[in-house]
């Protein structure tokens, strides 16, 4: 059959309100035209995030009734570490309460001033969590990452000169190599096996651990499997495994790839670096057999990566960011190409050419979603990125806005929504303004700047 079903029946519903446009516009005015503020009760397509929004499972809404609270040694906690093995086989499996909470664990022992942490991209929590100990994250994803255009099927992947020469020039301040799968901040953009492989062997011949940042392994798995020679006939849970295998170590928020609604994990191979990180776990998260979960979130996230590997599902997820893709291109409007494995891009910079960056194209954009659909997007762009300590902005590389798909949520019949939504936006763009911030934080302005459309 040539259409790709949702790959679910649904058993629970959740009603959307259905808002007006004047009751939108005057919300927005409330929130200072950041979507950020609005109550999601207010949003008819929620889109800011594929994190910890994805829908549950029969199966793990029954897990969840099977948690088991123990302090210590609860039986959850081994159901959860038998199913992380299953996939990444390490010898250490620490609960977390989500990623970052696995990363300030690993970047409390392992960062410092002067340790230079090199990734393809680090994604902001990594980057701050890393900078917050005095040590620097060093982004070298290749070079086509930074072209919209560039066709590239592996636009995750890791410069590997450019790795070698940081490890041969610099070898004694790196501590560990690190690498994202998928890249988040650059577009859910996968990394090939080949350059897994690859980096790996250069940060060993270096004498480095290399930690993946594993959040989306199943949607990098799936790419590898449709796009790299040689694997599509292997399954999604092997080409997992030869991912991890080469790997020292893992990082991971199952708000992503474990269709959790909370939790992560920190895994690593290296015992003193285990023992350290647990001591640290016990002072930050809770005892290691529950690291600042319960029980029942052990348990939903030991389901959740039984489901994650299905390759109906993992089609249908991958398809469902294609077909908003193709339907956004055919009405000219332009996209991060090819598109990502959790998310659509849209390079609302050169949609809305008459706006310059420092008016905040890509706001623009996200706030016009909002009016006329009920959109919730997120601007990835000059307001999340522009700001300097020194209180002065620069336009950001790009202006994109982010359509991010949660995992199990929303049909066909609203992602043709979406794309209506589009249609309209397409046809009165040249109508669109920039705007103004009336008042900011000091830092991660995005969240709660107030702006005023201009005029
Ligand atoms: C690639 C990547 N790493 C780490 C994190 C942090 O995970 P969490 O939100 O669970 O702290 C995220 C979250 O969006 C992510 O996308």
């Amino acid at each position: 059959m040539k259409t790709i079903i949702e790959p679910f029946r649904i058993k629970v519903v959740e009603p959307i309100r259905i808002t007006t446009p004047e009751e939108r516009r005057r919300l927005l005015g409330d929130v200072g035209w950041n979507l950020f503020g609005l109550h999601s009760d207010d949003v008819i397509i929620d889109l800011l995030t594929d994190s910890g929004t994805s829908a549950m499972s029969a199966e793990q809404w029954s897990a969840v009734m099977r948690g088991d609270e123990s302090y210590a040694g609860s039986p959850s906690f081994y159901r959860f570490e038998s199913a992380v093995r299953e996939l990444m086989p390490f010898r250490h499996i620490i609960p977390t309460h989500q990623g970052r909470a696995a990363e300030a664990i690993l970047f409390s022992i392992v960062g410092g001033p002067g340790r230079l942490i090199p990734s393809n991209t680090h994604f902001d929590t990594t980057r701050g969590n890393i900078e917050a100990t005095g040590a620097t994250a060093v982004d070298l994803v290749i070079a086509e990452a930074h072209d919209p255009d560039s066709p590239h099927p592996f636009k995750g992947n890791i410069d590997l000169a450019r790795l070698e020469r940081l490890l041969r020039d610099q070898g004694e301040r790196v501590p560990l190599v690190m690498l994202t799968v998928t890249n988040n901040a650059g577009g859910g953009q996968p990394v090939s096996l080949e350059n897994i492989r690859a980096a790996a062997e250069v940060a060993r011949r270096h004498g480095k651990p290399l930690i993946i940042d594993g959040c989306r392994f199943a949607e990098n798995a799936w790419f590898i499997k449709c796009r790299e020679p040689g694997q599509a006939d292997r399954s999604v849970k092997d080409i997992v495994r030869d991912m991890f295998a080469v790997a020292d170590g893992m990082t991971m928020s199952a708000k992503k790839d474990a269709f959790a609604n909370i939790g992560g994990w920190l895994a690593l191979n290296d015992d003193m670096l285990a023992a350290a990180a647990r001591n640290r776990l016990i002072l930050t998260e809770g005892f290691p057999t529950y690291g600042g979960l319960a029980g029942r979130d052990l348990d939903a996230i030991a389901v959740g990566l039984h489901e994650i590997v299905d390759e109906q599902y993992l089609r249908y997820r991958v398809r469902t960011n294609e077909y908003i893709g193709e339907k956004l291109t055919a009405l000219g409007v332009p996209i991060v190409q090819p598109v990502g494995g959790h998310a659509v891009f849209v390079d609302a910079r050169r949609f809305l050419p008459h706006i310059p960056p420092l008016e905040y194209p890509g706001q623009s954009l996200a706030v016009a979603l909002y009016e006329h659909g009920g959109i919730r997007a997120c601007e990835i762009g000059t307001v999340m990125f522009g700001q300097r300590p020194d209180g002065t902005e620069v336009a950001a590389d790009m202006d994109l806005v982010r359509l991010a798909m949660p995992r199990r949520v929303y049909t066909q019949s609203h992602a043709d929504y979406v794309v209506e939504v589009f249609e309209d936006i397409v046809r009165r763009r040249s109508e669109l303004r920039g705007l103004r911030i009336v008042s900011q934080p000091a830092q991660l302005r995005h969240f709660t700047a107030r702006f005023e459309p201009l005029q």
